[in-house]
C-alpha cells in the first residue's frame, strides 16, 4: 500500500491531522493499535483553546462542540479563603470552551468514513522504517497478516508510549523531563458543577480542581501522594476532601454523587527534541507531555497538527519544503511556552513534599499579588486561553 502521509495513532492528534490532510486532498492513512471503543474509553481533560476550536470549525466538525460545549469567559484560582477570578474575556478578548476530549475524538472518528479518511484499528507491532530516507514505511500486523504502508512522510501521533519517538536516533535527540511527586485523583460524576467556571485551588491540605463536562456532569480532582491507591479513596472521603480544599463558597454548592469513573494519573513535564527527523514528524504527546494544571495537552497537540498540516500542504501542493524544514523549531517554540505555563501553574497551585513555610509563604504571596494585579492576571489569562499560533 502506498500513501503520501502515514499517521501512527488515532487519538486527537492523529485524527485531526488525518482530517486536515484529507481536506487538502493529501492522501493519508491512520494506523491505530487499539480498538475504537478503547480509544474512546480514555477519560481526558477538555478545555479547548481557540486554535483547537478553529481547526474543528475549519473542518466543519464543530457541530456538537457548538451545541454542547460550554463557553467560559474566565476561570478561578482559590487560596482556601477566596476565589480570584481571572477574567479571560475582559483581559484578552478570548474565551475557552469546555468540551470533553473524548467527545472531540468521537466527532473526528465518526466523520472519518464519510470523508474518506482510512483508519486501521487493531494494528499490532507497528514499526517505522527508513525515516531518514525520502521513502519511509511502516509495517504492522492486522488479523495475523503482515501489512506494509509506504509513504513520503510518517506522522508520529502515537502518544507518550508509542514507537515513533524511538525511531529517532539518540544521537540526534534531546529529552527534558520533570516528574512531579504527586498524582491527580479524579472523579467523574453525573452531578451539576459547583461553579459555572473552573476553580483551581491551593489549600493548606493540597490542590483541588473543580471542572465539568456539561451542566449535569462534573469532573473534580485532588492531588495525592504517588503512594496512594484509588481503592484508598471512597467516594465520600473524596467528596469530603474536595469540600475542604475548594473552600467554603464552592463547598456550599458541591452536589455529591456516585463516581462514574475514579482514577489516579501521574504528572509529568516532558519535551523531546527535535519534533522532526528526516521524513518523520512528531505531533502531540509523542513529543511532549504537560501536567494537566494548564489544560494544555490537547491544545498543544492541535497546534502541532496545525503546523504539520501547513508544512505538508506546502510540500505537496507547492513543492515548498520550507514548512517541513521549519516544523520542529516552530512547534517547539509554542511547546516550550506552554510547558513553562503548565509547570509554573503546577508549582503555584500544589504543595510539594519538600516545601517548607517559606515556599508556602511564596505561594500565598504570589496568589495575593495575582489578586491585586491586572498585569499578573493578564499574563495568566493570555496563557490560559492560548498563546498565538
Ligand atoms: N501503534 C499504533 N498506535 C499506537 C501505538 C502503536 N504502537 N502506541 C500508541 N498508539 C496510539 C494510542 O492507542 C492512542 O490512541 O496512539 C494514540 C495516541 O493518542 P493520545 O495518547 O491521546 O495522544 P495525542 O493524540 O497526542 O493527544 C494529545 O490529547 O489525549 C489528550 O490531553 C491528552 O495530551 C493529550 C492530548
Ligand atoms: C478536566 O475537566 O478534566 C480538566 C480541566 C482543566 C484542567 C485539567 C483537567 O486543567
Amino acid at each position: 500500500m502506498k500513501t503520501q502521509v502515514a499517521i501512527i495513532g488515532a487519538g486527537p492528534a492523529g485524527l485531526l491531522l488525518g482530517h486536515l490532510l484529507k481536506a487538502e486532498g493529501i492522501d493519508c492513512v491512520v494506523v491505530e493499535r487499539q480498538t475504537p471503543d478503547y480509544v474512546l474509553s480514555r477519560i481526558r481533560a477538555g478545555v479547548l483553546e481557540q486554535i483547537t476550536v478553529s481547526l474543528l470549525e475549519r473542518l466543519g466538525l464543530d457541530g456538537r462542540l457548538k451545541a454542547e460545549g460550554l463557553v467560559e469567559h474566565g476561570f478561578n484560582l482559590a487560596d482556601g479563603e477566596r476565589l480570584i477570578r481571572i477574567d479571560c474575556m475582559g483581559l484578552t478578548g478570548k474565551s475557552v470552551v469546555v468540551y470533553g476530549q473524548t467527545e472531540i475524538t468521537r466527532d473526528l472518528m465518526d466523520a472519518a468514513p464519510s470523508r474518506g479518511l482510512e483508519v486501521i484499528y487493531g494494528a499490532e507491532d507497528v514499526a517505522l522504517h527508513g525515516v531518514e530516507s525520502d521513502a519511509p514505511a511502516i509495517t504492522f500486523r492486522k488479523n495475523g497478516a503482515e501489512r506494509r504502508i509506504e509513504a513520503r512522510f510518517i506522522a508520529g501521533c502515537d502518544g507518550f508510549h508509542g514507537p515513533s519517538r524511538k525511531a529517532i536516533p539518540a544521537s540526534a535527540a534531546r529529552e527534558y523531563e520533570r516528574v512531579y511527586p504527586f498524582g491527580w485523583l479524579g472523579i467523574l460524576a453525573d452531578v451539576p458543577p459547583c461553579h459555572e467556571e473552573l476553580i483551581y485551588a491551593n489549600h493548606e491540605r493540597g490542590f483541588a480542581l473543580a471542572s465539568m463536562r456539561s451542566h449535569t456532569r462534573s469532573r473534580y480532582y485532588i492531588d495525592v501522594p504517588l503512594t496512594e491507591r484509588v481503592e484508598d479513596w471512597s467516594d465520600e472521603r473524596l467528596w469530603d476532601e474536595l469540600a475542604v480544599r475548594l473552600g467554603p463558597d464552592a463547598a456550599a454548592n458541591i452536589t455529591r454523587g456516585p463516581a462514574l469513573e475514579k482514577s489516579i494519573a501521574p504528572l509529568r513535564s516532558y519535551v523531546f527534541e527535535p519534533m522532526r527527523h528526516g521524513s518523520l514528524l512528531l505531533c502531540g504527546d509523542a513529543a511532549h507531555i504537560v501536567p494537566p494544571t494548564g489544560a494544555k495537552g490537547l491544545n498543544l497537540a492541535a497546534s502541532d497538527v496545525h503546523y504539520a498540516a501547513e508544512a505538508l500542504r506546502g510540500y505537496f501542493t507547492r513543492a515548498d519544503n520550507d514548512g517541513i524544514a521549519d516544523y520542529s523549531a516552530k512547534a517547539l517554540a509554542r511547546v516550550w511556552k506552554c510547558e513553562r505555563f503548565s509547570w509554573s501553574l503546577t508549582k503555584l497551585m500544589h504543595r510539594f513534599p519538600d516545601d517548607g513555610p517559606f515556599e508556602r509563604a511564596m505561594q500565598v504571596a504570589e496568589l495575593d499579588y495575582i489578586a491585586s494585579s491586572v498585569a499578573a492576571q493578564t499574563s495568566i489569562a493570555e496563557n490560559y486561553v492560548g498563546l498565538p499560533v
